[in-house]
């Protein structure tokens, strides 16, 4: 048996988010946030994309408003992954619980005091901490009386949460990021960023003016961390995955490129402060005159670290009607014929990861940090209670595989953290269903179920890999 083993302090972690798994939606003085109106079922979508209103319904079911009760079983399931051997453990914090309206004076202390409990709680079982602030998430106070990202005072507001949470929570966190996969904004604005639209705007205009408050609020996040918790890193995070060009064709390499471009200038904003030269080109073609000028200096704050989440890669074609598309995943592109793909059509490509991770690193030149990967799969509780999810123990073996090559090839990563490590409520179809977790929870689409946790197979797979700091070849 060989070993291929990894760099000494790696960081193997474990990620949830607080909007996908806390629940207590009303409890501890938390405001309403945009996710509490994302229903599952028929409306989902209109309303994630921003093109329908919400208002809460009795007759919309809403799994965050339950989640998997994170908020009160924290504690065992903290102790389940140390038990796991994570090295770090990555959440969010639910922006509304600290701020319950978003402009309030002073911080909800009920808030400060649950965080402060759950970062102890894992330094006490020796995990890092790896903290996103706003993992699509929002205070519905400051989209219905400030327009949410439309407006620059948002940046105010949220630098003002931002800072909040390095005071409190500076003892405890050694990672930050200020917005989880912040390109996902241009395409699901209202999950995204708390945006919706009516028919008199340009949709595209107030995207990338939202997108540059968005990018502005981090660069202040930056520059505070940075003063309040100096011990602190700092990065930025992108949904990742490589475009890769349909053919040879030169159009299809020139739409690869461009669509690339779309996710990764706001990287060049945040490593390296400032919009890439293309951006103004893009801006003058598309005739959108976004407000930037005066925020040149305030972008010169720059993350210590990348990181990204990696599902897939996606396929760029000139001309997408003559081919059939994958509408899977967030970002619609050309089905790549090479390529399998998961049960809900996202591809499954483990040596994109090492092409993602060298693309990134050679643009950018900063350590890197894989903080999301995993399959989201339908897990079987068999008769005798297991859950022989060998499926996920294959992906996420091929996926360490490409990343330890990667690795080999030069790139400073300084972790990996696998998503959905407790299964938790999907982002994109609401589902429980899809599962990513090394954990089960026993809670089903309509939310019915016990809420018991129960370790699949893949636990102590991962638990192993972590304690060989290695995988098995
Ligand atoms: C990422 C998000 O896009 O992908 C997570 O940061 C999300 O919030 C994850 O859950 C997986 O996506 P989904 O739609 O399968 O939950």
């Amino acid at each position: 048996m060989t070993i291929k083993t990894f760099p000494e302090d790696f960081l193997w972690g474990g990620a949830i988010a607080a909007n996908q798994t806390e629940g207590a939606w009303d409890l501890g003085g938390r405001g309403l946030s945009n996710i509490d109106l994302i229903p599952h079922g028929a409306n989902r979508q209109e309303i994630k994309l921003g093109n329908k209103q919400s208002k809460l319904s009795d007759t919309e079911y809403y799994p965050s408003h339950t989640g998997i009760d994170f908020y009160h079983r924290y504690k065992e399931d903290i102790a389940l992954l140390a038990e796991m051997g994570l090295k770090v453990f990555r959440t969010s914090i639910s922006w509304s619980r600290i701020y319950p309206n978003g402009d309030e004076e002073t911080p909800n202390q009920a808030g400060i005091d649950y965080y402060t409990d759950l970062f102890k709680t894992c330094k006490a079982h020796n995990m890092e901490l790896l903290v996103t602030l706003a993992h699509f998430d929002i205070p519905m106070g400051i989209v219905e009386q400030y327009n949410g990202w439309k407006n620059r005072e948002t940046i105010n507001l949220y630098v003002k949460f931002a800072e909040t949470c390095f005071e409190y929570f500076g003892a405890y966190v050694n990672y930050w990021i200020p917005f989880n996969e912040i390109n996902v904004v241009l395409h699901s604005p209202f999950s995204g960023g708390g945006l919706t639209f009516d028919e008199t705007e340009n949709k595209e205009a107030v995207l990338y003016q939202a997108a540059h408050y968005m990018l502005v609020a981090s660069a202040r996040a930056v520059e505070s961390c940075h003063r309040i918790t100096p011990q602190a890193k700092i990065g930025c995070m992108i949904a990742g995955g490589s475009f890769y060009p349909y053919s040879c064709n030169p159009e299809d390499v020139w739409q690869s490129m461009n669509d690339g471009r779309t996710n990764t200038f706001f990287v060049d904003v945040q490593a390296k402060g400032k919009y890439p030269y293309y951006m103004d080109a893009f801006f003058k073609a598309k005739g959108l005159n976004i407000d930037i000028e005066s925020d040149k200096e305030i972008l010169k704050e720059t993350v210590d670290f990348v990181a990204f989440s990696y599902y897939a890669s996606r396929t760029s074609i000139a001309d997408i009607s003559r081919v059939e598309k994958n509408e899977g995943n967030i970002i619609v592109s050309a089905k790549n014929p090479y390529l399998k793909m998961s049960d809900w059509g996202w591809v499954i490509d483990p040596l994109g990861l090492r092409i993602t991770m060298n693309q990134i690193y050679e643009r950018f030149e900063k350590p890197l940090f894989v903080v999301e990967n995993g399959l989201g799969a339908k897990d079987v509780v068999e008769v005798d209670g297991t859950i022989q999810d060998d499926y996920r123990i294959d992906y996420m073996q091929q996926h360490f595989q490409a990343m330890y090559d990667g690795i080999k090839d030069g790139v400073p990563l300084l972790g990996y953290i696998s998503w959905g490590i407790i299964d938790l409520v999907s982002a994109s179809t609401g589902e429980m269903s899809k599962r990513y977790g090394m954990i089960y929870v026993d809670k089903d689409n309509a939310g019915n179920g016990t809420l018991e946790r129960k370790k699949k197979k893949s636990f102590d797979w991962y638990k192993q890999v972590i304690q060989r700091n290695g995988i098995e070849i």
